[in-house]
Order: C-alpha cells, then sequence, then structure tokens
C-alpha cells in the first residue's frame, strides 16, 4: 500500500526509507537506514521533485500515482543526478509519458551518460533563476554546483516558502513513520548521523556549500525539503548553523580525537597513557578510536567536529599502517583544515610512520603540527612518560 505524507496543502511527500542497504554509495555504513524524498506538488500543473533510488521503486512508484490520483504528472524536476535520486527517471517517463523532464545542460547531458535510450518526449532546460509556474505554486531554480554534484541545483517554491534543498541538508537514518523535525527528537544520534553524512558526501565542498548559503540566506525559507532525512520546518536554525560551521571548517568542540592503528597493543598502550594524561591535564572532552576497528566514515566525522587530534600509527613495509594512512588521506581528500594535530609513530627497527604521517598532514591547510613526533620503539618506556607529559601540554596549548 502507498505510504506517503502531507507537507503541505497541496505538496505531498513521496519518498521511501531503505533499512536494507548495508553501505550507502558501497561505502558507508548505515545502520539505521536511509530515506529517499520525493515530493509531488499538486496544483493547476503537478510536478515531481526528483525520484527515488532503484532499491524503493515498487513503493515509490505507488506512491506518486496515490499522490496524482489519476492526474497526469506535468513535469518532473531532476535536481540531482545521482541514482539514488534518479534511478527511476524511465520509469516515471514510461508510465506518464506526457511529462516534460526539468533539468539544467549538466543534468541533460547526465541522463544522457547515465542511462542512454531515455528519452522524454518533452524537455525543459532551466539555469539560475529561471522560474517555473505551476499554478499558485511557483518554483525557482537555483545552482548549487558540488553540493555534491556539478549539475545540482535547488528549487525555491515562494508560495510555502519552501526550498527544495537537493543533498544538502540530508541525513542519514531512515524516517521512522515521522517526516518533520518537530516529529522526531533530533537528538546525538541524528545530529551524528547529519554530521557523518555531510563531512563524508560533501565535506570537500565548503567553499561551494558557503556559496549556497548565501543565496538561501537572501531568500525567506519557512521550510526545508532534502532529499534524505527529515523536512525541516521547526528549527531550521539547528541545521543551517551546523552546515556553516562544517562548511568553514570550523571545529564544533574544544576536544581531543583519538585516532591509532595498533597491531598487537603497544601502539593502543601508548594512546591510552596519552588519553590519560590529557585528562590529568584538564582535558575532558575526548574520543579514542582504533581505525582497525571504526570504519573511516565515523573517524571523518568526529575530526570535523574536535579541534585536536592526535594521530599513532606503527610503521608497516616501511610506510604506514594501512587504516591509519587511509583515514589522513581521506582528511586530506575531504579538504580537512584548521586543527592541531600530534603524531605518534611506532616502529621497532625503523620507524618510518611520522614521516609519512607528516607528509601527508603538511600538504592539507592550516594544520598545525605539534613537534616533535614522539617514536616508540616497539613499545612506550618507562622513560618517555616527561616526553608523553609534553607532547600532551604542547597539544592542549
Ligand atoms: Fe543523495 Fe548525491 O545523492
Amino acid at each position: 500500500m502507498q505510504c506517503t505524507r502531507k507537507v503541505t496543502d497541496g505538496i505531498y511527500w513521496v519518498g521511501a526509507n531503505d533499512r536494507r542497504l548495508a553501505k550507502f554509495e558501497n561505502m558507508f555504513p548505515i545502520p539505521r537506514g536511509v530515506s529517499y524524498n520525493s515530493y509531488v506538488i499538486l496544483d493547476g500543473k503537478t510536478a515531481l521533485m526528483d525520484t527515488a533510488d532503484s532499491s524503493v521503486a515498487e513503493r515509490f512508484m505507488e506512491n506518486v500515482a496515490a499522490v496524482l490520483d489519476g492526474r497526469a504528472l506535468d513535469y518532473l524536476v531532476v535536481q540531482h543526478m545521482e541514482p539514488d535520486h534518479c534511478a527511476n527517471i524511465a520509469a516515471i517517463i514510461e508510465k506518464y509519458p506526457d511529462v516534460t523532464v526539468v533539468g539544467n545542460a549538466k543534468t541533460m547531458q547526465m541522463i544522457g551518460q547515465f542511462y542512454s535510450g531515455t528519452k522524454a518526449k518533452q524537455t525543459l532546460l532551466v539555469k539560475e533563476g529561471d522560474k517555473l509556474p505551476l499554478g499558485e505554486h511557483e518554483l525557482t531554480f537555483v545552482t548549487a554546483p558540488m553540493v555534491h554534484w556539478p549539475e545540482v541545483m535547488v528549487s525555491y517554491e515562494s508560495k510555502e516558502k519552501i526550498l527544495f534543498s537537493a543533498d544538502a541538508f540530508g541525513t542519514f537514518g531512515a524516517l521512522n513513520g515521522a517526516l518533520f523535525d518537530d516529529e522526531i527528537f533530533f537528538d546525538a544520534i541524528w545530529m551524528e548521523d547529519a554530521r557523518r553524512y555531510y563531512t563524508n558526501i560533501v565535506g570537500k565542498y565548503g567553499p561551494q556549500v558557503q556559496a549556497l548559503l548565501k543565496k538561501a540566506a537572501g531568500i525567506e525559507i519557512d521550510m526545508i525539503c532534502p532529499l534524505h532525512g527529515p523536512v525541516w520546518r521547526s528549527d531550521l536554525d539547528l541545521l543551517l548553523e551546523k552546515y556553516d560551521q562544517w562548511s568553514r571548517y570550523e571545529a564544533e568542540e574544544d576536544g581531543v580525537l583519538l585516532v591509532y592503528g595498533s597491531m598487537y597493543g603497544n601502539t593502543e598502550n601508548a594512546v591510552e597513557v596519552l588519553a590519560a594524561e590529557m585528562v590529568e591535564q584538564g582535558m575532558k572532552n575526548i574520543k579514542v578510536y582504533d581505525a582497525s576497528v571504526t570504519d573511516c566514515s565515523y573517524l571523518i566525522a568526529e575530526a570535523f567536529r574536535y579541534s585536536r587530534i592526535l594521530v599513532a600509527a606503527p610503521t608497516y613495509n616501511a610506510g604506514l599502517f594501512a587504516p591509519v594512512e587511509h583515514f589522513l588521506n581521506d582528511m586530506k581528500a575531504l579538504n580537512l583544515q584548521n586543527k592541531k594535530i600530534a603524531l605518534v609513530e611506532n616502529g621497532s627497527w625503523a620507524p618510518m610512520a611520522g614521516k609519512h604521517m607528516k607528509a601527508i598532514v603538511e600538504t592539507m591547510k592550516n594544520m598545525e603540527i605539534v613537534e616533535p613526533v614522539l617514536t616508540l620503539k616497539s613499545a612506550i618506556q618507562p622513560a618517555q612518560k616527561e616526553d608523553v607529559k609534553k607532547l600532551v601540554e604542547e597539544l592542549l596549548k
């Protein structure tokens, strides 16, 4: 049976949830699932705002038909061409052959690339600022390149003051009956998923997100309808402020993230000693993670969150222990910046991890490396107590 929600008079959520998918984009674990949001606008003309992932195709198509209730679909607005939102374009065209597909030049190019052979009878090419009147409702298209792909555009509906925001302001986490932010308790668990979603998916594109936020600041917005997660109608500032912070690469909290790799527990032991010393020196906001155990997407979210980072790793093949190398390279790829970072290397005969870690961190923007790198020879020694104290003092300074 269809499962839809009314957003406002004339606008309906027709999306669906996926709690089976293990990894979003086949990379990021989503133990709480994910929603693929899509919306139908009913007016003099009807419009569908994006489609949904192929995994929920049956439910999605049923939802669209239920809301249209026998009416024709006039427009399919394609805001984003990542397949979690556009996988049903062909199915929509087949079911509603007179539909006009609305997108920009890049959208149309990507439809051809992903779905060659998919051809709508009519297409409407739009660009920044173009309007699409539907009756009382009117959409204005605003380009948002690289939030999260180059073709992305968002749409502002002026009657209800709704921003259809594409991936922006989305979050991991399936919707459990509730649709609006005031119907769910947006607690730390939701925020952690929102942060992990943003930092891993869009984290690289801070300046582009800032550009979108500037455009959004110039318009009156009562509601944000993203493609994932809840619709925001009550506490819009909660996520807007976080997006502003994340996209400026500004830490949310003064605290220390400790990430380590450890083959036999000796590097781990050193990190435990360092964490205890941090608490002794007054820092209570500390998180410790084993890079071999915790998926990197969680580490990335925490790296955005905290002001200070300590990374400890064994030397491996004269290089860097792979899970830690992955974490550092991911931080670099996502343009993480503005952190104070301490490094601890381990090596029983030729410690090299510190050199390799530094080589990565030094290419990142505005990263203050605490000198010197603390070197362990197989295990931390009682004689290194003073070095530990000094490293922590420097990191917390
Ligand atoms: Fe949810 Fe970039 O797609």
